[in-house]
């Protein structure tokens, strides 16, 4: 496929993903601005927070582990199931955040976190949570609908993070949002359907993962969650497998597995995200892991972080997956945007009580 003529992308794409994700500046724009001036009331002095949601929802809770990681006084996890752990109690803050509203697990644990008195807050376009959220008396806040929940990465985590704020968790985030939105408005120039393959890395990206396995490895505490991200875009938009793995912990068993079966190792595509703030330890692992198994992999691009700020560099890294794996489902002729294994997974278990 030309990746380069516009026409061609066009009508490969007639769920229009190009386009919203040419609109993510200003959906993390108005994004914040949702959560700075929602309206609620919390109390103060929580323990610990969860988000629990799935897939496209639940993603924006690593990105808000990984930045409390540094940031917060206390830890943050991520719940990605039916119950939360045993933990969870009245000094814990819960975001159950559900794009579509009718996750059964978001709700399921929504549920468990009411029945054990949290403080709860709800992100959602609106379905059954909104419903309870609303019947219950649990702050809500009500985000755009119309996109995929994983196109609307921004809605469904930046609300979360000005909320964290606004109840003493974490500092002033107002200037990295704004270093965010400004850097992924430049990098859209490069990125997208307008820029030529020549220099535009997502497409150039796109191309070495047609026909092979991506497996993208991040770092712990930085890059970690982006990795997630490539891997999780690369399989809802590109209808593709590709997995991923993290420093240092991979150079502890999936480094060994590099041997075998040879033939096959060579159609694996690998990705080293780096950051600036990877311990300086874990910048050697890429290195020496690099020089270790170069030869048995089919190639290995590392792709670096931009920005100043930790959001921002977690963003930026995110844009450029975001955008290879939209090109890789064009390039496969699939549309980006439909998940209609989901859809039926979804739709039977609603059939199967
Ligand atoms: C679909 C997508 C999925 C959903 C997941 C949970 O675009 O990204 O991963 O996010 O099935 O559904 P919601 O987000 O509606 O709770």
């Amino acid at each position: 496929m030309n990746l380069d003529s516009i026409e061609e992308l066009n009508q490969a794409d007639p769920g229009g993903m190009l386009r919203v994700l040419w609109n993510l500046p200003e959906q993390c724009e108005e994004a914040w601005r949702i959560g700075t001036e929602a309206v609620f009331e919390l109390p103060t002095g929580f323990d610990q927070v969860v988000v629990t949601g799935l897939g496209g929802s639940a993603i924006g809770g690593d990105l808000l582990r990984v930045y409390a990681t540094s940031e917060a006084a206390v830890p943050v996890l991520v719940n990605r199931d039916y119950r939360l752990p045993a933990f969870v109690g009245p000094r814990t803050l819960v975001f159950a955040v559900s794009y579509s509203g009718n996750t059964e697990e978001t709700l399921s644990a929504y549920d468990d976190a009411r029945a054990r008195g949290a403080s709860m807050m709800a992100v959602t376009t609106g379905g059954q949570l909104a419903e309870r959220a609303r019947r219950d008396g649990v702050p809500l806040v009500i985000i755009p609908g119309g996109i995929s929940p994983r196109a609307a990465s921004g809605y469904l985590f930046l609300p979360t993070l000005a909320v964290m704020q606004r109840v003493g968790l974490l500092g002033d985030a107002g200037p990295s949002v704004a270093e965010t939105v400004n850097l992924l408005k430049e990098m859209r120039e490069e990125l997208g359907p307008q820029s030529p393959e020549n220099r535009n890395l997502a497409k150039q990206l796109a191309r070495r993962f047609f026909q092979r396995i991506p497996v993208i490895y991040g770092s712990s505490g930085t890059t970690e969650t982006v990795a997630m991200r490539w891997k999780g875009q690369i399989n809802e938009n590109s209808k593709a497998m590709a997995y991923f793995n993290v420093f240092p912990e991979l150079n502890h068993n999936e480094i060994v597995g590099t041997e075998k079966p040879a033939a096959k190792l060579k159609d694996l595509e690998l990705i080293f995200l780096s950051d600036p703030a990877d311990h300086p330890r874990v910048k050697a692992r890429l290195e020496i892991t690099r020089g270790l198994i170069g030869e048995r992999v089919g190639a290995i691009t590392e792709v670096a972080a931009r920005g100043g700020s930790k959001l921002a560099r977690a963003y930026s890294l995110i844009y450029v997956g975001d955008y290879a794996s939209v090109y890789l489902a064009l390039m496969y002729g699939i549309d980006p945007t439909p998940v209609k294994l989901i859809d039926a997974l979804k739709k039977r278990l609603s059939d199967f009580q």
